[in-house]
């Protein structure tokens, strides 16, 4: 059992191969946090680890304990108004009008498995073996406050699951102001603190900094998890690196407002916590309600980044995405938006559709324009999900019979959660929109946000579109949202529980997500926000890939999936071969290197391949038949970043099969310099002693391809006039190994 409980130390350990986490109940019942490391040899109890210390200016629980402050100890769950003067991750305002907590232990339970989170996106397992679930249960005596503190240890994942109910087991209603859904305190503090930053367009760029005393944190109030900060964050030795060193991984399962926040105190502990940001947040807990936090996968290495990488890639892409298309080979798929933008009629479709079949392409996909009275800008009709009479006379069944008899997927783009003013829904109902009353309505790309924390509009949405698709016969969906939520308000609820509207939002849009996928399992849902403004793992428990970005450039794209890869798995980015000049940097690159980027990713094609010169054509067609033939090693292999693009002219990385006999890696060159260095690409993952033919030459022993490298000098080293590929400007090579 990787949980084990001693009562005579009132010791939890929690452990498994790769980590153990030891909980000890203090003296007052608190429960306290001893260890998060590496696994320990088991002990009845660590009490060596506790340290209770009397500080100046501490302040003690009570007089009975002279050195007994929460302030100077670790804690698993802080609350507002103790001794411990740090961040909470509890707070909320009581019935008596105070807001001082002290849950102390009251029982707990060691089951095997994994419960589900009502609701709630969560991580799971398929077997009771694969995991045990420690749930430790504390109450709040005055206001029947009861605390369930959940921890899930994997049995081979070096992870560890947290999440937080709360239940209101007293007399009287009381609001929730703060419910993090972890906390775990660190007795040291010579950390790096990395997390993944950005916006549109330039999604979850890793930035790196020292931490220091004070207050460190990402987050987002915008309504979703955002593209300018992801709910994830590493803490890292400065010595660690790629292939080595200690880090430890703090993801949110969540799409809504988060705060994920690491403190430095003045004794060089860090605390971190993470959960639904408590800005603007009041949830009211009646007599009997309970309260579910979501889910925090907490992630721990000694081997360095990519290591702490493969946990979560293994974990998400496994016991995170569900469905049919967990496992499933991923179809290569053409996407009509950069071919047409909203400029096409059904006859456009058709050519573009036939000439994609004739390349090989598997899923054609029908982006946005194709519903409504008059979606041909983006004045009109989100929220009026049928087809356009104009554009479409035969509907979408037509058009995807048409598709089908072609031999490929059929796949059609939805924006459920917005409305356009010129649409039948908004004149219908106009009270349906997110606004304030008496406030300004923030508009943003001409559109609204519909309230999805009410039941009667996440009805009309799955009404809507459950006919669209089971008429349809559609195999993919394409789920958009375009705008972040302003001026919150539903008009559903009472003025006290207006502090609800954000997390109700996000658990209407995963009842929707819910429905549809259950209604449909043969449906391939693809998660959407202007490219990556809501890339979390909430969303990849509904749909196992996100569009990664709206900027396809094969340049900027190395850096925006480089940054993706730290937790999300390859499986789950979407990436696409576009046009050049870009449409969004509207640079120039080599087809191939496009191509050779976007296979590290859920992969297809955005373009209009019908005005591509036969050539072209031609290695389109070679491109994705290197693609089928390498396909499940690219979705399941292991993925290792070797050179990172933030870092210099050149970036590298590499899937390697989880047996070990085949990779792909591809080495990409930004700028040509003259007499440019020496090159190397030092590999990974590989068994040392098997033979790998590189390209289907020249064999090499593991060992060397990993230590010595694999020389990538190209013709720019020598003198002019000796042609060799990959010489140019945003060049790139793969190398495929194959072990014999
Ligand atoms: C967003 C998406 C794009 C495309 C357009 C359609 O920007 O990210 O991929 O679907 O909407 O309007």
């Amino acid at each position: 059992m990787p949980v084990i409980y001693h009562s005579a130390g009132q010791t939890f350990h929690l452990y498994n191969p790769y980590y153990s986490y030891i909980i000890k109940l203090l003296p007052d019942g608190t429960p306290g946090q001893l260890y998060f490391g590496p696994p320990l040899t088991h002990r009845e109890n660590f009490d060596s680890l506790l340290e209770l210390r009397d500080r100046p200016l501490q302040v003690n629980c009570s007089p009975a304990w002279s050195c007994f402050s929460l302030d100077s100890v670790k804690l698993e769950y802080p609350c507002a108004g103790t001794t411990d003067f740090r961040r909470t991750a509890l707070e909320a305002a009581l019935p008596d009008g105070s807001r001082t907590l002290e849950p102390r232990y009251l029982r707990h339970e060691i089951t095997p498995g994994k419960p589900p989170l009502p609701g709630l996106p969560a991580t799971y397992v398929e077997e009771g073996s694969e995991a045990d679930t420690l749930s430790l249960l504390l109450l709040d005596e005055p206001t029947g406050l009861q605390i369930t503190l959940r921890y899930t240890v994997f049995a081979n994942h070096a992870a560890l699951a947290r999440s937080v109910c709360v239940q209101n087991t007293g007399a009287a209603p009381l609001t929730l102001t703060r419910a993090m859904s972890f906390c775990l305190d660190l007795p040291e503090s010579d950390y790096q603190w990395m997390e993944f930053i950005g916006g549109w367009g330039k999604e979850r760029t890793p930035v790196l900094r020292d931490l220091a005393p004070g207050v460190t944190s990402i987050e987002s109030v915008q309504g979703c998890s955002s593209a300018q900060e992801n709910p994830f964050a590493i803490l890292k030795r400065k010595e660690t690196t790629e292939f080595a060193g200690e880090a430890l991984g703090f993801s949110l399962v969540y799409s809504g407002n988060f705060l994920l926040q690491a403190q430095v105190d003045s004794w060089d502990n860090t605390r971190i916590l993470g959960g639904i940001h408590p800005e603007g947040f009041g949830w009211v807990l009646y007599p009997g309600d309970t309260f579910t936090t979501p889910e925090a996968v907490l992630a721990y290495t000694q081997s360095g980044l990519n290591d702490l990488s493969q946990t979560y890639h293994a974990l998400y892409r496994s016991r995170l995405a569900r469905g049919e298309w967990r496992d499933k080979p991923r179809p290569v798929l053409l996407n009509s938006w950069e071919a047409f933008y909203m400029d096409f009629d059904q006859e456009d479709l058709l050519r573009l559709a036939r000439s994609a079949a004739q390349l090989g392409v598997e899923l054609f996909v029908l982006d946005d324009g194709w519903f409504g009275h008059r979606r041909d800008d983006d004045h009109a009709s989100l929220g009026d999900w049928f087809p356009n009479s104009k554009k479409l006379p035969g509907g979408i069944a037509a058009l995807s019979a048409e598709v089908h008899r072609l031999g490929m997927l059929f796949g059609l783009w939805f924006e459920p959660e917005m409305v356009n003013e010129d649409s039948d829904l908004y004149r219908a109902h106009p009270d349906w929109v997110v606004q304030t009353p008496g406030r300004m309505r923030g508009v943003g790309r001409n559109q609204y946000v519909l309230d999805f924390s009410r039941q009667e509009v996440v009805d009309n949405l799955y009404g809507q579109m459950e006919q669209v698709l089971a008429q349809g016969k559609v195999d993919y969906v394409k789920w958009d949202m375009n705008r972040c939520i302003t001026q919150p308000y539903s008009a559903a609820l009472p003025p006290h529980r207006q502090g609800e509207f954000y997390h109700r939002y996000i658990l209407g849009v995963y009842s929707l997500y819910e429905r549809l996928t259950h209604r449909f399992p043969h449906i391939l849902f693809e998660s959407c926000a202007s490219g990556g403004n809501r890339f979390d793992p909430g969303m990849l428990y509904y749909a196992p890939q996100a569009w990664c970005s709206d900027n396809t450039d094969a340049v900027a794209r190395l850096q925006i999936q480089y940054g993706t890869s730290y937790c999300y798995p390859l499986s789950s980015m979407g990436s696409h071969v576009s046009v050049c000049p870009n449409h969004q940097v509207f640079r120039t690159t080599p087809l191939e290197t496009r191509f050779g980027v976007a296979i590290f990713g859920a992969f297809g094609y955005e373009l209009d391949v019908t005005k591509l010169p036969d050539q072209q054509r031609e290695e389109i067609k070679q491109q994705i038949a290197f693609f089928k033939e390498h396909r499940s090693l690219l979705q399941f292999g292991a993925f290792y970043r070797l050179k990172s693009p933030f870092a210099g002219n050149i970036a590298g990385w590499m899937v390697v099969s989880p047996d070990k006999t085949k990779a792909i890696a591809g080495e990409y060159k930004i700028l040509t310099q003259a007499n440019a260095p020496y090159r190397r690409l030092k590999l990974a993952g590989l068994d040392p002693h098997a033979l790998y033919a590189v390209n289907g030459e020249n064999p090499r022993y593991g060992d060397e391809l990993m230590q010595a490298g694999l020389v990538t000098t190209d013709s720019t080293s020598g003198r002019s006039g000796q042609p060799e590929p990959a010489q140019g400007d945003f060049s790139c090579r793969l190398f495929y190994l194959e072990a014999e």
